[in-house]
């Protein structure tokens, strides 16, 4: 029996998205088309959006949880053994039996880091509104969303927050807050998003595909789209980042280049963990946004995601 002395669990970061399995060749410099050559290195990786964000997360010390879909197999082992050893949760994941493991094949260029992504996820349902509503939001501080293509089954999962936060969470209990990455290039109906969130993250690549063509552009253009209160950050690569706070403020990082990069793979997601992390723990806009630029700095500086502590 629960009594009223017992110490409740620390809430959680829960990020919804992506887990897929890196396949990554390091080559000593990018393969012509057409060639035949050995690499110099090759491992896996657990990958993803959001599973990459619970890697950086679970190393800040920050308890949290992935939630997404994966299939059974081999491929899907791997995974979950990978994220128990990171002390990251999984177990709200959706089981799609029969279908393939998203993959990722990755070329890492060691002349300059640069990570070229070739994507595949052949049958592998999209989260929908009603796998999320099974979870038990009270468990949770923070809701990020990586921006994915069924934006309108997240608009309906967010919306569920909001209807949490406003009609079912007790009054001791603080509101869950809302995230959202827009990453990827062309995926305009993810701006729907932005109005719901009390944090959205733009990626460059997203911006320029919007025509948006520097971070100021960018949150200049979007800023009306924001509800009160809510902030906006603006990744820009080696050009930092850029964000508006609660009250309207211009806010700005530079980038944290390390004078070798080794591997750009899931820098960005790095960045938006770190932002995260620091927003959870109390941190300003100002503060959150340069922690962010600083760890994914030290991020391409090594291979991969751990050791990042
Ligand atoms: C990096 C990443 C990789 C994955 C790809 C999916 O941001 O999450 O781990 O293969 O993007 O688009």
């Amino acid at each position: 029996m629960e009594s009223d002395n017992v110490l409740e669990e620390p809430k959680k970061i829960l990020c919804v998205g992506l887990v897929c399995v890196d396949l990554i060749q390091i080559c000593e410099s990018f393969p012509k088309e057409d060639s035949d050559q050995r690499c110099l290195e090759q491992r896996w990786q657990r990958g993803g959006n959001a599973s990459n964000n619970c890697t950086v997360l679970s190393q800040l010390g920050a308890p949290c949880e992935f939630f997404g879909t994966v299939s059974k197999g081999v491929f899907a082992d791997y995974v979950e053994s990978d994220f128990r050893d990171l002390n990251i949760s999984c177990d709200n994941c959706i089981v799609h039996e029969g279908c393939d493991f998203p993959l990722s094949s990755v070329i890492i260029n060691k002349e300059n880091g640069s990570r070229t992504i070739i994507h595949s996820n052949r049958n592998l349902p999209e989260l929908t509104a009603e796998d999320f509503h099974k979870l038990d939001l009270s468990k949770y501080c923070w809701i990020h969303f990586e921006g994915r293509r069924n934006t309108s089954a997240i608009s309906a999962m967010m919306r569920r927050v909001v209807h949490y936060n406003e009609e079912e969470r007790s009054e001791n209990q603080p509101r869950v807050r809302l995230s959202v990455e827009l990453e990827k290039a062309n995926r305009t109906q993810l701006l729907d998003l932005i109005p719901l969130c009390d944090v959205s993250f733009v990626g460059k690549d997203f911006a320029t595909s919007q025509a948006y063509s520097t971070m100021s552009d960018t949150i200049r253009l979007l800023k009306p789209s924001l509800s009160p209160g809510s902030q906006l950050v603006v990744a820009w690569g080696d050009r930092g980042a850029m964000g508006v706070s609660k009250d309207g403020k211009i806010v700005q990082s530079i980038a944290y280049t390390p004078t070798e990069i080794v591997d750009t793979l899931g820098a960005g997601d790095t960045f938006v963990a770190a932002t995260i992390f620091q927003l959870v723990n109390g941190g300003s806009l100002q503060e959150s946004i340069t922690f962010g630029c600083k760890l994914a700095g030290a991020k391409i500086a090594i291979e991969g995601l751990k050791n990042l502590g």
